[in-house]
């Protein structure tokens, strides 16, 4: 008896968690435990015997039983103390100050442009910026051997050995999403597509990534009067002007027919840009009718609807408006150029926030 309770009292003593305590209560004291076990035996012994086992039997047992509960209350205290110390938290630390992110220009951009679309009546549409080489040059009518694939500096992505499958392509322009706008809706069709392009070129004025969006109109009767409409009101409600002339120039897209870039009038006199007035050009976007092959294989018959299309660069139009003179530093994330330039933080981005500056 004394063996036991020397072997249980240190092993109690010795227990590291509450789970190793408890086995140590089922080999003890539980049913089948030694001293339950031990306490069976009694009914063999004398009468003699018994009376004086019993009793030393049975206040081994509580001892025990009450070795086990404080230990199993030093267990918890331990446990509790622990979790204390861990889950510890300075509640007199400050709250963050005046260190609040902001707005990028380009997220700002984005949704003033897409205001004053959706004010005349365009959706927004998405596409994927991995696209595949079909979306992005064949459906736009750009076969394989057009020279506008090489001129782009595509990006492509990489095919297993042996997978004579055209690669896909990190999307070089939002047209792409033309295509994909004309067989999810049909006609009549208005829709503008912000997002991220993708081109090899890197310096003052060209960055890996940048931003597009993309405008489409296809109906009845829409013709280049009707795109060149759009564009005015477009460019009086973003820089704020009454008057502005724009510039249609004769050029060629394969996937517009005819094809128009669009430069605005403007100054650079003292070294900030004015928009509608001066003697210097600035191109902004490109654009024209349609081509009968793309609205083909947009699934839109092109002898009933016809429409415009054009494309602009978000971050030129965003350096323009708010003064930035190089595209680069859109995407270097040094913190003194966000705060700078950046929006509030709090403030949703619409035309009318960027508008008061
Ligand atoms: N996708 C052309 C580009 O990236 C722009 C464009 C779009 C031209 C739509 C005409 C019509 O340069």
């Amino acid at each position: 008896m004394d063996d036991l309770r020397d072997k249980y009292i240190s092993l109690i003593a010795n227990a590291g968690d509450e789970a190793a305590l408890e086995d140590l209560r089922v080999q003890a004291v539980g049913k089948k435990g030694e001293i339950s076990l031990a306490m069976r035996e009694l009914g063999k012994m004398s009468a003699e015997e018994r009376q004086a086992a019993g009793p030393r039997l049975n206040a081994l047992k509580d001892e025990i039983n009450s070795a086990l509960a404080a230990k199993k209350e030093a267990l918890g205290d331990a446990a509790l103390d622990e979790r204390l110390r861990g889950e510890w938290l300075d509640v007199t630390l400050p709250a963050r100050g005046r260190r609040q992110g902001t707005i990028h220009p380009i997220s700002q951009v984005t949704e003033e442009v897409t205001a004053i679309f959706a004010d005349m009546g365009f959706a927004v549409a998405e596409g994927p910026q991995i696209e595949s080489d079909w979306y992005n040059f064949d459906a736009l009518n750009i076969p394989g051997h057009h020279p506008a694939r090489a001129e782009m500096d595509t990006f492509y992505t990489h095919r297993g050995e042996g997978d004579e499958r055209p690669p896909h392509v990190l999307r070089t322009h939002t047209s792409p999403v033309q295509i994909r706008a004309m067989q999810d809706q049909g006609a009549p069709i208005r829709v503008i597509a912000p997002g991220r392009v993708y081109r090899a070129d890197y310096d003052m004025t060209h960055t890996p990534m940048f931003h597009q969006i993309e405008g489409l109109a296809i109906d009845r009767d829409i013709s280049m009067a009707n795109l060149k409409w759009v564009l005015e009101e477009f460019v009086k409600a973003f820089f704020e002007v009454d008057d502005v002339e724009l510039r249609f120039r004769a050029s060629h897209f394969p996937f517009t027919e005819p094809s128009a870039e669009v430069d605005i009038r403007c100054s650079w006199e003292g070294g900030t840009l004015k928009v509608g007035e001066g003697d210097d050009w600035l191109e902004i976007l490109g654009s024209g009718m349609v081509h009968p092959k793309v609205l083909e294989a947009g699934n839109i018959d092109p002898n009933e609807w016809q429409g415009f299309a054009f494309g602009m660069g978000i971050d030129r139009i965003a350096m323009l408006k708010y003064g930035i003179p190089d595209l680069r530093a859109f995407f270097d994330s040094d913190l003194r150029w966000l705060r700078h330039y950046g929006f509030a933080a709090l403030d949703v981005p619409t035309l009318r926030g960027g508008l008061s500056r």
